[in-house]
């Protein structure tokens, strides 16, 4: 009997197929339809650091006419869309937040898992900018925005006791050693990559437009060498993220280590139904190479489990002086 079952972050799963956090999440029958095709677990759109403190969210807020502030506020909605999400589907509900700094915000950790949140992911990016006030070019460095985002893990985890996911930007310089002292300080995953806003410049018109661009198909290689790197390395589950839109892709993720793989433009590209086909593409290949369970084949292409792999390596020298045009 094949099983494809799988713990992440401590949340028992039925697939390791996720709804990574989008707006397809906003609406609760989506959610409805991702349990009916498979999916293992939702992760909710991101509430955004500047909603909970606009919404002056202050627990010790002694002001009633606060109160008021807070019910109307894009934070409550959150909160209530939580809790509506747990009532139409029994799938683990993963909330998402988005931030930049660990100021005034990270209780409101505490308000989510009381709403019901089986987790909750962070999805934390800082992009380097000009201090204001500052002399000269005295701009942010990598270590300040690590410690922040450290900051900010530490502060969540501490206010609630539902598993805690990081989900890292893609633009780290030491992956490594962001998720190895993540792990240290307790984190219960690590997503691998978050994937930006893109902007882009119109030629025609001039402008920089603002047009949704997905990832495409095969993009999954940053996510695939950085997975393989950590697995067993850090002790912390990997989820995948970036790319992947068929059950090659999430096999391959697995294979390197990944214990979640998350599904976001695949989804809008092809719909809801690409976690079902996902979840029969893995189950036949598993029947196909003798594996009964995820665990069985998890990390066997890993670099811990294959001395000298490839996923270590960055330049094309072996490829240096082949081409014939
Ligand atoms: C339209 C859209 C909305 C997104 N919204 C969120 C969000 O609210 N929170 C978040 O952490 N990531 C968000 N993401 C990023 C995705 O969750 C995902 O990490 C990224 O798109 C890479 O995965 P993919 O290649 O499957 O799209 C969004 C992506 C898209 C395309």
């Amino acid at each position: 009997m094949i099983s494809t079952k799988c713990t992440f972050a401590g949340l028992e799963l039925d697939s390791p197929v996720i709804l990574s956090a989008s707006p397809i999440s906003s609406n609760p029958q989506n959610i409805i339809r991702a349990q009916e095709f498979g999916a293992g677990a939702v992760i909710l759109r991101s509430l955004f650091e500047e909603q909970i403190t606009d919404g002056a969210y202050d627990e010790q807020s002694t002001h009633p006419e606060m109160a008021d502030y807070i019910i109307q506020s894009k934070a409550m909605e959150y909160l209530n869309h939580i809790a509506e999400c747990k009532k139409v589907s029994t799938l683990p509900i993963i909330a998402s937040i988005n931030c930049h700094s660990s100021n005034n915000w990270t209780d409101f950790a505490k308000s989510i898992e009381a709403a019901g949140a089986n987790a909750i992911e962070l999805n934390i990016m800082t992009l380097p900018e000009k201090k204001k006030g500052t002399e000269g070019n005295k701009v942010t460095t990598s270590s300040e925005i690590e410690s922040e985002l450290f900051d900010i893990a530490v502060g969540v985890k501490n206010a609630v006791d539902i598993p805690v996911v990081v989900k890292l930007s893609p633009y780290l310089t030491s992956v490594y050693d962001v998720a190895y002292r993540l792990s240290y300080l307790g984190m219960d995953g690590i997503t691998l990559f978050n994937r930006f806003f893109t902007p882009e410049i119109d030629l025609e018109t001039m402008e920089i437009n603002a047009k949704m661009n997905y990832s495409t198909p095969g993009s999954i290689h940053h996510g695939l060498r950085w997975t393989s790197i950590l697995f067993d390395e850090v002790n912390t589950d990997l989820s995948a993220s970036t790319g992947i839109y068929t059950a090659d892709d999430a096999l391959k993720m697995i294979l390197a280590g990944s214990t979640t793989v998350q599904l976001c433009s695949a989804i809008y590209t092809d719909g809801l139904k690409a976690i079902s086909e996902i979840n029969e593409g893995i189950h036949k290949w598993m029947i196909h190479h003798n594996y009964k369970r995820l665990e069985d084949f998890r990390g066997k292409l890993s670099v811990k489990n294959n001395e000298g792999s490839k996923f270590t390596r960055t330049q094309f020298i072996e490829h240096l002086g082949t081409h014939k045009n």
